[in-house]
């Protein structure tokens, strides 16, 4: 058996470096580079980091040619089908599904954290009734670091821990408190007796002069919604907050910076992105059109919903949620709902079309959740902080894996310069 190494040489010195290779559990092996400087005096240079392992990780798993998903190695379809979003949080934070008594314990914990700080809520009278909600969670995240200064010690496991459970915890008070900023009216309290996702949309429903019951359908359909997008291996999103927790920077700063990279149309901003696209196409006839537009270079229109980085097959959670989308327009007797339709010819027709399969672009996580929140009638405008609600369990356990690692460093990559060269000042009178 050869040397798991890697050896490379410069041809231009003929000086060569021997590599290790490392494996992980399953998956590609890596190579060492941390050398490479200090040997060799070369970078190496991978925008968007197609190449590039940035860290080393025990939590989420993704096989992209197979659409494999693996939280702490379980298959994200059984997790869907047997799990609830709060027990798959514990998973995805300490690593093993939780017992009974455990999964009572951690559901108490949580719920102890549910309430924000009275003075937290003032921040959202800053914002314009009409802000982009995610814009309004930004901000509100992002000052929580100003509540809890009894446990920013990231250094003190207990610190990440009480960090951890309380970002778990809030995130759905401050989404819910959102979207009832947005619509003018009151904020509601969380309601503990309540389970996670059900406390959710109690605070995002309900209204203070009228009992309001969730409904066990939409509650289990979001509840699925959270768990599959809870984690996500190394995506945009994650790589920010682990590279602005590389700078000891406080737990809540660091999500904050998670939410605002989420936002955006290319990450978790396209299952809002989808829904302005099924809505434009507005009829089957008009599928071929923006076909079209996809694959047309000089049009920067690309096929929302479609593609990803890592799958170059489908994203095992757009299955689930396809089939999740049918039950629960089933069940809400809206199965002729015509952007399901839309999105189920479109969805057809360009996986039988060339340039899509050339290039493997296959539905991703965001192809159908917008029609199943629309169908819960939650706004489009608040379908990338849903994201953000259930991707919160996973930055925050990236975050505690990153920041209790051993010989932790802040992530500091180097650059290929091309610009000018040492060059003298030149006085204004003589430019
Ligand atoms: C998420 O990373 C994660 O894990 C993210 C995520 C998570 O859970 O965290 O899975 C969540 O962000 C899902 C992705 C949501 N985004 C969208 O649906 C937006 C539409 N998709 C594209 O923007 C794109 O597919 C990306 C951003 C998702 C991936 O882009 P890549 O990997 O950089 O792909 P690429 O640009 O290199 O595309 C390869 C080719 C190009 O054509 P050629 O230059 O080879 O001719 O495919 C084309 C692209 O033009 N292409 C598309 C397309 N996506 C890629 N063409 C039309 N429509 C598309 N959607």
């Amino acid at each position: 058996m050869s040397k798991k190494t890697l050896t490379i040489r410069d041809n231009r010195t003929g000086k060569e470096l021997e590599l290790p290779i490392k494996e992980g559990t399953i998956g590609p092996p890596a190579v060492d580079i941390t050398s490479l400087y200090k040997e060799m005096g070369l970078f190496t240079l991978d925008p968007g980091f197609r190449s590039t392992a940035s860290c080393e990780s025990d939590i989420t798993y993704i096989d992209g040619p197979e659409g494999i998903l693996l939280y702490r190695g379980y298959p994200i379809e059984e997790l869907a089908e047997h799990s609830t979003f709060l027990e798959t949080s514990y998973l995805l934070m300490y690593g093993e599904l939780p017992s009974m008594e455990q999964c009572k314990g951690f559901h108490k914990v949580v719920s102890q954290h549910t309430m924000v700080h009275e003075q937290l809520l003032q921040f959202f009278s800053g914002f314009r009734r009409d802000a982009h909600p995610m814009s309004t969670m930004v901000g509100v995240v992002g000052a929580l670091s100003a509540f809890y200064h009894d446990s920013l010690d990231v250094h003190d496991p207990r610190h990440r821990e009480i960090s951890a459970i309380r970002m778990l915890a809030k995130i759905p008070t401050i989404a819910a408190a959102t979207y009832k900023y947005a619509i003018g009216q009151a904020f509601m309290y969380p309601q503990n007796k309540l389970q996670y996702t059900e406390n959710f949309l109690h605070m995002m429903f309900a209204v203070p002069c009228d009992d309001y019951e969730v409904s066990p359908v939409i509650s289990k359909a979001l509840d699925k919604i959270l768990i599959l997008h809870a984690d996500h291996e190394q995506n945009a999103s994650t790589s920010t907050v682990r590279l602005a927790g590389s700078s000891q920077a406080n737990p809540f700063a660091c999500i904050s910076a998670g939410i605002s990279s989420l936002w955006g149309p290319a990450h978790g901003g396209a299952n809002e992105a989808v829904l302005v696209m099924l809505r434009e196409i507005g009829s089957i006839d008009r599928i071929g059109e923006y076909i079209k537009k996809a694959k047309d270079k000089s049009d920067p229109f690309r096929l929302m919903g479609f593609g990803h980085r890592v799958y170059k097959n489908f994203d095992p959670r757009a299955k689930v949620m396809r089939k999740t989308a049918h039950e629960v327009l089933h069940e809400l007797g809206a199965e002729d709902n015509e952007l399901f339709k839309i999105a189920m010819e479109l969805e057809r027709i360009a996986l039988e079309d060339e340039y899509f399969i050339k290039r493997k672009l296959y539905p991703n996580v965001d192809f159908y959740t917008g029609i199943i929140l629309t169908a819960m009638n939650i706004p489009m405008n608040m379908f990338t902080v849903i994201f953000s609600v259930a991707r919160t369990v996973g930055w925050i356990s990236q975050w505690m894996e990153m920041i209790s690692e051993e010989g932790q460093a802040i992530g500091r990559p180097r650059q290929l310069y091309r610009g000018h060269e040492k060059r003298v000042y030149v006085p204004m009178e003589n430019r």
